[in-house]
C-alpha cells in the first residue's frame, strides 16, 4: 500500500506529455478478441486497468506481451474463458468482452463488473443492445450468461448515450449478419478510436463519432497481419495536467493532446479567466493568471463537459473568486471528494447533484482519501495548491487511470512523493 505526500505551494512550470487514453486502450484491448490476427497497440499507458484487462485477455487465451509502450496482443487461439470475479471487481470496463466474446465465439458467462464507486452503473443499456442483435442473456449467482447462434443486425435506439453500451455493440455488430443502425450513440472521441481499429481489422463502420453509427458486418475480423495502431491522446490526464497548472498558477505547456477533445474544458478555463495558449492542435500552454473567477459547470456526454473532468474542475473552484455551482448529470454519487477538499479548508456543499462552491482565499493541508479515480487526482490538485503538508491515501485508485502521476507532476516541479505505508500502519 502507498501513498502520496505533497508539500503545496509550488508554481508547476515546464512540459509534460500526456498518455494514451485509459478510455480508448481499454474498449480496443476488448476488440482484439474479435480479430483472427496479432496485433500490436502503440501508446498504450501504463495503468493497473490495462494490466488487469491484460490478465482478462490472457484468461480468454490471449497472448500478451509488452515491447516498451506497445503491447502486442494475439488472440489467434482466444476462446471463450471465464474470468475470476477477483478481476471483474477490479474495473467496470471487464464488461466490454462481453460483446466481442459473443459475437465471435456465441457464449459467454461473464461476473458482474466491478470499478470506481460512482454510482450505481447497471449494464441494462448493454445488455439490451446486445439482445437486439439477438443474443440471449441471463443472470445467475451473480454472473451474466449470454448465448447467440450468430447475430444479426438490428436498428437499436439507447435509452441513453451510454460509452459502454455504444462500444459493446459496436464490437458486437461488427461481426453480425448484415446491417447494424445505432441511434443516440455516445459521440466521445474514444468511440471514434475504437471505430478507426476495428475498421484497421476489417470491420465496416461508418458514422462514430455522431449520435447514428452504422455498421455492417462482416464474416471474420483480422484482415491484416502485422496490424499496428497507435491509442488516442488520454483527454482526461491531459485536462488534469491543466488544471494543475491552472491551480496553482502554474507555466505549463501540455504536448501531445488533441486539442479538439478538450474544447468545453478550455472554454470553461478561459471564462474563468484562465491564460491558455493553443500554438498547434497537439499543445496547449497554461500561463500564470491571476486569481480565477467562478464558473457554473454541467457535466454531459460528449461533447458537453466530461464528468470525468468534474472533480478535478471543483478543486480548482474552491480557490476560485465568487460562487461557482458544478452540476453532476452522468453519475449520481459523484461528489464524494467533497469532503474531503472541505478537510483541506475548502467551503464545498452539495445540494442533490449540485455542489455549491464557494471561493477560498486558500486551501490547507490535511489527510485525505481518494474516494475514486479521477476524484484522487482532484484531491492530488488540492494537495499541490494547499499550504504546508497533504497525505492522499488510497492512492490505488489514481493508479488505475494515470501513468506515473507524481512523477510527471514532480518534473514539473511538484513537490509529491510516493511512500509505501508500512503493513503495521496499514492495519490500524
Ligand atoms: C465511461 C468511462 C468513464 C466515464 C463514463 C462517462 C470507460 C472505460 N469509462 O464509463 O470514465 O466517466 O464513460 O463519460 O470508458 N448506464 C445505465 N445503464 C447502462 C450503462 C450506463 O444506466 O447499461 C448509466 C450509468 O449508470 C451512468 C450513465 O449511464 O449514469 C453513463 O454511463 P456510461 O456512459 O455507460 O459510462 P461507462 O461506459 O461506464
Amino acid at each position: 500500500m502507498e501513498r502520496f505526500v505533497i508539500q503545496g505551494g509550488k508554481r508547476l512550470k515546464g512540459e509534460v506529455s500526456v498518455s494514451g487514453a485509459k478510455n480508448a486502450v481499454l474498449p480496443i484491448m476488448a476488440a482484439t478478441l474479435l480479430s483472427q490476427e496479432p496485433c500490436l497497440l502503440e501508446n498504450v499507458p501504463l495503468l493497473n486497468d490495462v494490466f488487469v484487462m491484460i490478465q482478462a485477455l490472457e484468461q480468454c487465451g490471449a497472448k500478451c506481451k509488452w515491447e516498451g509502450d506497445s503491447l502486442y496482443i494475439d488472440t489467434s487461439a482466444a476462446y471463450p474463458g471465464v474470468l475470476p470475479e477477483v478481476l471483474t471487481k477490479k474495473m467496470r470496463a471487464s464488461n466490454l468482452i462481453l460483446g466481442p466474446l459473443v459475437a465471435r465465439f456465441g457464449e459467454v458467462s461473464l461476473p458482474f463488473p466491478g470499478g470506481c464507486n460512482i454510482g450505481s452503473r447497471p449494464m441494462d443499456y448493454h445488455l439490451k443492445g446486445l439482445e437486439q442483435l439477438g443474443a440471449v442473456i441471463g443472470e445467475k449467482n451473480g454472473f451474466f450468461e449470454a448465448k447467440a447462434r450468430g447475430l444479426t443486425g438490428s436498428e437499436i435506439c439507447l435509452d441513453f448515450p451510454s460509452v459502454g453500451a455504444t462500444e459493446n455493440v459496436l464490437m458486437a455488430a461488427a461481426l453480425a449478419k448484415g446491417e447494424t443502425v445505432l441511434q443516440n450513440a455516445a459521440r466521445e472521441p474514444e468511440i471514434i478510436d475504437l471505430a478507426n481499429f476495428l475498421c484497421s481489422i476489417g470491420a465496416k463502420i461508418t458514422g462514430a463519432g455522431t449520435d447514428v453509427v452504422v455498421i455492417q458486418g462482416v464474416s471474420s475480423l483480422g484482415a491484416k497481419k502485422n496490424l499496428t495502431y497507435r491509442i488516442m491522446p488520454d483527454r482526461i490526464e491531459a485536462g488534469t495536467f491543466i488544471m494543475a497548472a491552472a491551480i496553482t498558477g502554474g507555466d505549463v505547456v501540455v504536448k501531445d493532446v488533441d486539442t479538439e477533445d478538450l474544447v468545453a474544458l478550455l472554454a470553461k478555463l478561459k471564462e474563468a479567466g484562465l491564460r491558455i495558449a493553443q500554438y498547434d492542435r497537439n499543445t496547449v500552454r497554461v500561463k500564470p493568471s491571476d486569481r480565477l473567477r467562478a464558473v457554473d459547470v454541467r457535466t454531459m456526454p460528449y461533447p458537453g463537459f466530461a464528468t470525468d473532468l468534474q472533480p478535478q474542475f471543483m478543486a480548482l473552484m474552491t480557490l476560485s473568486l465568487g460562487t461557482s455551482i458544478v452540476s453532476e448529470n452522468i453519475f449520481e454519487n459523484r461528489f464524494k471528494h467533497a469532503d474531503e477538499l472541505r478537510r483541506m479548508g475548502a467551503n464545498v456543499k452539495i445540494i442533490g447533484r449540485a455542489a455549491v462552491i464557494n471561493g477560498v482565499e486558500g486551501l490547507c493541508g490535511a489527510n485525505v482519501e481518494a474516494p475514486d479515480l479521477r476524484a484522487g487526482a482532484a484531491l492530488v490538485l488540492a494537495g499541490l495548491a494547499a499550504e504546508g503538508q497533504s497525505i492522499v491515501e488510497k492512492i490505488e485508485y489514481i493508479d488505475r487511470g494515470y501513468s506515473f502521476l507524481e512523477k510527471k507532476l514532480a518534473v514539473l516541479g511538484g513537490d509529491i512523493a510516493r511512500v509505501a505505508i508500512m503493513p503495521e500502519v496499514a492495519n490500524k
